[in-house]
């Protein structure tokens, strides 16, 4: 399908602008009506139907109904993928089989099955399995609203808001996933935890859509997902509602502007058109060609990213496959109402299922382009994500390289290259929090992963309205009167497989080392490089704030011509945090692998998610800290880097009633990659350019 979109295309009434605009948009039109998907395509509509149509027929479950949680690519062989990638010449590629992964529910068990829908009039089930460990598939949306229904015909629950003086109109209750706590459930009838147990948890909107600033405090509703039943009802303690005053965040309903000249209106013009090319998924811009998948679970899926490199005379791979593989988000209150908030964002509720369509102009620049992902309701049927992913060249007016020479009696020598990145971009709004997730592609080579976090804090209602009325650990900030911003933290953990110049990479820490000064000279001390090279995954469980070292992906057959092996460097970047709970708590166990930023194990088809393939009420018997607990060789091998950005996050006034965005993330930068630095092969920007007096460039809600 082609689902790319301009966003600018076609309604820039400069002259000088649509001309390459309009030629780069019909041949992308052309181009993506390909012969066959490649093979890393996402699913298409129609083979979504096709999945749905095989499994409903299928006399493998025969209980009804039946449900589906996650449908997605069950990926060729990878060794196939890279021969069909290497084959440059499209006569001589031939047609990967299409293979889906399905995960329904039906007579309370998980059903796991492989369908073949490489003919989509014709598909098969190619296997099936039930799942008998602990732990549930993603939430569907259709099953948080009908348990949401559920409380608002229930007879405690009209009591409890006419007790609080409530207008019933006004009350939501989102699903909150309850993460597990062995044999101490939530509910005196279930059995250890295996359950698919989810709390509904009140706000009060009315004035304000800013619900999370008006929580409903004191309850505890649990629902039975599979019986569809609140099996508990608690209401414990009655707190004042916070105010809606002061919470409104839509344009219109804030106050006016700043004291100072109000910023003015800025976008993004390229004068020339896009420098980028999408063909299908696939993008090449400057060095980088990659493909831009979409997977319900993790949203965004970059693959087969390489540089194509002038030098060397070919194109050099870097990373395989990459995506989140899990968001884990611990609140740090141990009260009844709160213990159990230990979201696993990505496993729990889907990050491409919550990564709505982006703002034309707002969320992404007017200069990008956009591309659609789909997911399967809970039917089996295909839904829409529209613009879901933004790509645009970012320029934020800084510089890649420069130097100025006044050496030279003479003269001055000024050169510089502007910095120029190719973005793709998802945003995520996973309950209260957004999750702005960016890979950045640098013509140096580097990639750049942002992780931007902003929304609307998870707050908590309480009897106080000052600081000084507080005596015991409030687990928060007063942010506002009977308000508080409660402790929390947030790992967003990557998977890269790596593949620098190759399949088999190693994992190699340079570690700064202080030396005594024995030369004679007058210096004591200096530092010098002590070179490791990880033998086993113990060898690669590494904290990065601990770690005096540059953390290093080397391909040890390949040798620059100065013979230096060829690699990666891992720069952590602002956000490093990593978990203070005790390893015996029951979210840590669900989430262990938190306790180190980086990891690195031998590459296994089916070890994807952090957490397990089952995230939901996980027991933290599968997941990468088991996995890596394994200590299997990484030498030379197939290796996958897991890193996780982490923050703990105390909340301050300043994130009420919203949250300014707060970045951080990290960068695979080129080690010895190169034989010299690519960035001088940028075009020096032009100083000046003939603009029309009157470029009217309108890209809002333009969907052609
Ligand atoms: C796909 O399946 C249909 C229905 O069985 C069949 O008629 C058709 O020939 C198949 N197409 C291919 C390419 O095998
Ligand atoms: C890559 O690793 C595999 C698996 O250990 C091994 O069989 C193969 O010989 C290695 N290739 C190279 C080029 O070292
Ligand atoms: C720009 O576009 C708007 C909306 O189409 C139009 O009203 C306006 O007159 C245009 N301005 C110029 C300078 O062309």
């Amino acid at each position: 399908m082609s689902s790319l979109r301009g966003s600018c295309v076609g309604v820039c009434r400069s002259s000088l602008a649509m001309f390459p605009l309009i030629l780069l948009a019909l041949s992308i039109l052309t181009t993506a009506a390909s012969s066959h998907p490649h093979p890393l395509d996402p699913l298409s509509p129609a083979e979504f139907i096709a999945v749905r149509a095989a499994v409903l027929a299928s006399p493998l479950i025969s209980d009804r109904p039946l449900t589906f949680h996650y449908v997605g690519l069950d990926e060729p062989d990878k060794t196939d993928v890279l021969s069909y990638a290497e084959a440059r010449s499209s006569s001589s590629r031939a047609a990967l089989p299409r293979h889906a992964f399905v995960i329904t529910r039906a007579g309370g068990q998980s059903h796991e099955l492989r369908v073949d829908i490489t003919n989509a009039t014709a598909p098969t089930v190619l296997s099936h399995a039930v799942h008998h460990g602990a732990g549930f598939p993603m939430h569907t949306i259709e099953e948080q609203f009908e348990a949401e229904a559920l409380l608002f015909k229930h007879v405690s629950f009209v009591e409890s808001v006419r007790r609080r003086g409530l207008d019933m109109d006004d009350v939501i209750c989102p699903v909150f996933s309850i993460g597990w706590f062995g044999d101490a459930g939530p509910s005196e009838s279930e059995e250890k935890g295996q359950q698919r147990l989810v709390k509904l948890v009140c706000f009060m909107a009315g004035p304000t859509p800013n619900l999370y600033a008006r929580p409903i405090e004191g309850l505890t509703v649990v629902v039975d997902l599979d019986r569809m039943a609140i099996v508990k009802y608690r209401d414990r303690v009655v707190y004042p509602v916070p105010k809606a005053e002061g919470t409104d965040y839509r344009a219109g309903k804030v106050e006016s502007p700043y004291n100072g000249p109000t910023p003015a209106p800025g976008v993004v013009l390229q004068p020339e058109g896009r420098g980028f090319h999408i063909d299908g998924h696939l993008v090449r811009w400057a060095n980088w060609e990659f493909h831009a998948g979409f997977d319900m679970r993790a949203g965004t899926v970059i693959s087969l990213a390489s540089i194509h490199d002038v030098e060397a005379g070919a194109r050099r791979r870097v990373l395989y496959r990459g995506f989140v593989s899990e968001v884990f988000v611990p609140y740090m209150d141990p009260a009844e109402e709160w213990y159990d908030r230990t979201f696993l964002d990505t496993g729990e509720f889907g990050l491409g299922i919550t990564a709505f369509p982006l703002q034309h102009g707002a969320d992404c620049p007017a200069n990008a382009a956009y591309l659609n992902g789909y997911y399967a309701d809970q039917d089996g049927k295909p839904v829409e994500n529209k613009d879901t992913i933004c790509i645009f060249e970012r320029y934020a007016g800084d510089i890649a390289w420069r130097h100025t020479e006044s050496a030279f009696p003479d003269r001055l020598i000024t050169e510089a290259r502007p910095d120029v990145s190719l973005v793709v971009r998802m945003a995520v709004s996973c309950g209260n929090y957004d999750y702005i997730l960016d890979w950045e592609f640098k013509t140096s080579g580097t990639i750049k992963f942002v992780v931007s976090m902003t929304g609307i804090l998870e707050m908590k209602g309480t009897d106080y309205t000052h600081a000084d009325q507080i005596k015991q650990d409030a687990h928060g900030t007063l942010l506002s009167e009977n308000t508080i911003g409660v402790y929390h933290d947030h790992y967003i953990t990557y998977y890269l497989d790596l593949d620098v110049d190759g399949t088999n990479n190693s994992f190699v820490k340079n570690s700064i080392t202080t030396k005594r000064n024995t030369a004679g000279t007058p210096r004591k001390s200096y530092w010098t490089v002590r070179r490791d090279v990880a033998e086993t995954e113990a060898d690669a469980q590494v904290d990065v704030n601990v770690a005096a070292a540059d953390l290093l992906i080397v391909n040890p057959n390949k040798k620059t011509r100065m013979g230096n092996e060829v690699g990666y460097r891992v720069i952590p970047g602002g956000a490093t945090a990593a978990s203070v709970l005790d390893d015996d708590d029951f979210p840590q166990r669900r989430a262990s692998y938190s306790k180190k930023q980086l990891r690195v194990t031998p590459y296994k088809r089916d070890e994807k998610w952090a957490p397990g393939l089952y995230a939901d009420r996980s027991s933290g018997n599968d997941g990468l800290a088991m996995w890596s607990g394994r200590d299997r060789g990484i030498r030379n091998e197939d290796i996958v880097l897991w890193y996780t950005v982490g923050v703990h996050h105390i909340p301050y006034q300043d994130d009420f009633p919203v949250m300014p965005t707060m970045s951080g993330g990290f960068e695979l930068r080129p080690a010895n990659f190169f034989e010299r630095n690519p960035v001088l092969k940028m075009r020096p920007p032009r100083l000046e350019y003939d603009l029309p007096t009157s470029v009217n460039c309108s890209c809002a809600g333009n969907s052609s």
